[in-house]
């Protein structure tokens, strides 16, 4: 299965390099269990591979772009980590024993166009967790002041792009002035709850930041933590 991540994979850690804040905590989430570790979009193995370092336990990375998971086994082999590496897609999870841990950095999510897609992947989520296991994942929160500030607006950091909104379609993409594309649609709290809802997980907690901030108006971020 190829996506639009194959035509950019080799730059991905360099578009990524400012985002650093998360690993610790998920590497926090993963150390807190002693079970399956699982992360989904794993993408070149940015998060797995602390996560793997500092819990010396396997890592399960499913992503559906064999160029991303090319990047993850070079890098895992560069660090001397053991990933599991899966080519799939995050709505179609199966795996072989239930998780402790599942959870999706990165703001992946995001990539998955409709609720629906999302509520297949929470579904396959809550069927993959063992009971109590834990769901963590992040995701923008919205804010029209800065969709106004860059949309349209070229970028030359961290690699030089443009972002498009499509506020009908609740939709940003994003182009690499050298090739390469990539969605994201954005999802209000309320949507993220009635996900929970559905898959039948619920909420342990909900910070504005990685550092446990609570969320208010002028959080970036939400860091979701669920149980179910
Ligand atoms: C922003 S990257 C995140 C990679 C990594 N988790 C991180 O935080 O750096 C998004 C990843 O999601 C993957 N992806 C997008 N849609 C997917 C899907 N439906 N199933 C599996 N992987 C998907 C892409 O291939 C890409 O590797």
């Amino acid at each position: 299965m190829s996506s639009w991540y194959d035509a950019w994979a080799d730059r991905y850690a360099e578009w990524s390099t400012g985002v650093t804040a998360d690993v610790p905590f998920y590497v926090e989430l993963a150390r807190e269990t002693n079970g399956l570790l699982v992360e989904l979009a794993v993408g070149n193995g940015r998060v797995a591979i602390p996560v793997a370092q500092a819990t010396g336990r396997r890592v399960v990375g499913i992503d559906s772009s064999p160029a991303m998971l090319e990047q993850a086994r070079v890098r895992a082999v560069e660090e001397g980590v053991e990933l599991d590496l899966r080519e799939g897609d995050i709505r179609e999870l199966e795996i072989e024993e239930p998780a402790a841990l599942i959870y999706c950095p990165g703001r992946s999510l995001l990539h998955l166009p409709t609720w629906g897609d999302r509520r297949r992947c929470f579904e396959r989520v809550a069927a993959s967790l063992r009971p109590n296991g834990r769901f963590a994942w992040n995701a923008f929160a919205f804010d029209h002041h800065i969709a106004s500030a860059i949309d349209g607006r070229h970028a030359d950091t961290p690699l030089p792009h443009t972002n498009h909104h499509s506020v009908s379609d609740n939709r940003v993409d994003i182009t690499l002035d050298d090739g390469g594309t990539g969605s994201l649609w954005w999802a209000t709290k309320n949507e993220w709850l009635g996900l929970l809802d559905v898959a039948g997980l619920r909420l342990e907690a909900l910070y504005g930041g990685f550092a446990g901030e609570p969320l208010d108006d002028n959080s970036p971020e939400y860091v979701f933590v669920a149980r179910r």
